[in-house]
């Protein structure tokens, strides 16, 4: 099953707000559907959201420019949006003098290509990052880096999912990711239905499992490489990479090339997206907190490549300072 596709003139995506409940389907028919479905995190995940975003310049077609900055400024973190209104933007420019129709037909073939090339490309990260799988190994993820945050298949979870079809009898543990709960709701979801054996834990879980030896490698997906390998993933990833490293355990990012920004030297330069307050005073509609307090809702941070051993990409895995060369 796609994430996200594109059917009978409509993008038709998994609706990511009601899982682990339900399994149900939107139908994206026009930009602003999709800005509105990228920001209310029905679709979300960097290489999901390039996909997305190649889509949305499709249904946006009648101006480009301004499809272009609403995809830009919906979600500020993962950089796979930019680097695909770029690639149609190109396109776009390719077909400079088309009729409105014609020009569609050309974005959307850009786009279909996006999305199918994306599902090659995890699953050579898969295959890349089993490598550095050795058996019987636990190995901890955060958020979601699977099948729902790529088109399918996924990126982290692409690599658990490669190791575990090898016959590696790995486990699992996947933090819960407050304070959306992607790990709890999402990644729970598709390592239960891949029948991987998986632990749930929450964030503040991390150090204490780590001192106790039960963790053995970290793979996590990313939002923005930097040339230097600084990358941004979900808030508490830094934490994780600091406690891996605190106990010797090897920390490996797993991502497409198209989420390194060739353009940024260090991850200094990352913007990082702040969301509602509510996702944190709330879960689901119960509110947790006094009100009239001040809270804070970071949706990222970025971990120094220093902490890193490895980034797994569909090209191999390289050290976090070799990743400049991928932009030839
Ligand atoms: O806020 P989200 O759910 O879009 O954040 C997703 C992540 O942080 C993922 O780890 C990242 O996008 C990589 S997905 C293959």
């Amino acid at each position: 099953m796609k994430t996200i596709e594109w059917k009978k003139g409509k993008v038709r995506m998994v609706d990511q707000t009601k899982l682990p409940a339900k399994l149900e389907f939107i139908y994206v028919k026009s930009l602003a559907q999709m800005v509105s479905a990228i920001k209310i995190m029905q679709i979300r995940g960097a290489p999901a959201l390039g996909s997305a975003a190649a889509f949305g310049m499709v249904l946006g077609v009648s101006n480009l420019d301004v499809a272009a900055k609403k995809l830009l400024d919906s979600r500020p973190t993962a950089v796979n949006i930019k680097w695909a209104v770029e690639r149609m933007l190109k396109i776009a420019r390719a077909g400079k003098g088309m009729a409105t129709p014609e020009l569609k037909k050309l974005l959307l073939k850009e786009a279909l290509k996006i999305a199918e090339e994306d599902v090659e490309i995890n699953k050579s990260i898969g295959r890349n990052g089993a490598k550095v799988v050795k058996k019987g190994m636990s190995i901890l993820t955060v958020c979601n880096a699977g099948a729902l945050a790529t088109v399918d298949y996924g990126t982290a979870l692409g690599v658990i999912r490669a190791a575990h079809g090898q016959g590696k009898r790995i486990h699992v543990f996947a933090a819960e990711t407050r304070p959306r709960l992607q790990g709890a709701k999402l990644t729970a979801w598709e390592l239960k239905q891949e029948k991987i054996p998986f632990t749930l834990i929450t964030d503040n879980m991390i150090g204490h499992l780590m001192q106790k030896g039960e963790i053995d490698l970290v793979v996590t997906g990313a939002d923005r490489i930097a040339r230097n390998g600084d990358s941004a993933n979900k808030i508490g990833t830094y934490a994780a990479a600091v406690l891996a490293k605190e106990h010797g355990i090897p920390f490996y990012i797993a991502a497409p090339i198209s989420t390194i920004d060739f353009n940024i030297q260090t991850g200094r330069q990352i913007v990082i997206e702040e969301r509602p307050e509510a996702e944190v005073t709330s879960i689901g509609k119960e509110r947790i907190c006094p009100k009239g307090i001040k809270v804070r809702n970071p949706a990222f941070d970025v971990t120094p490549a220093k902490y890193i051993a490895g980034i797994i990409t569909e090209m191999g895995v390289f050290r976090p300072d070799r990743i400049k060369i991928l932009k030839a």
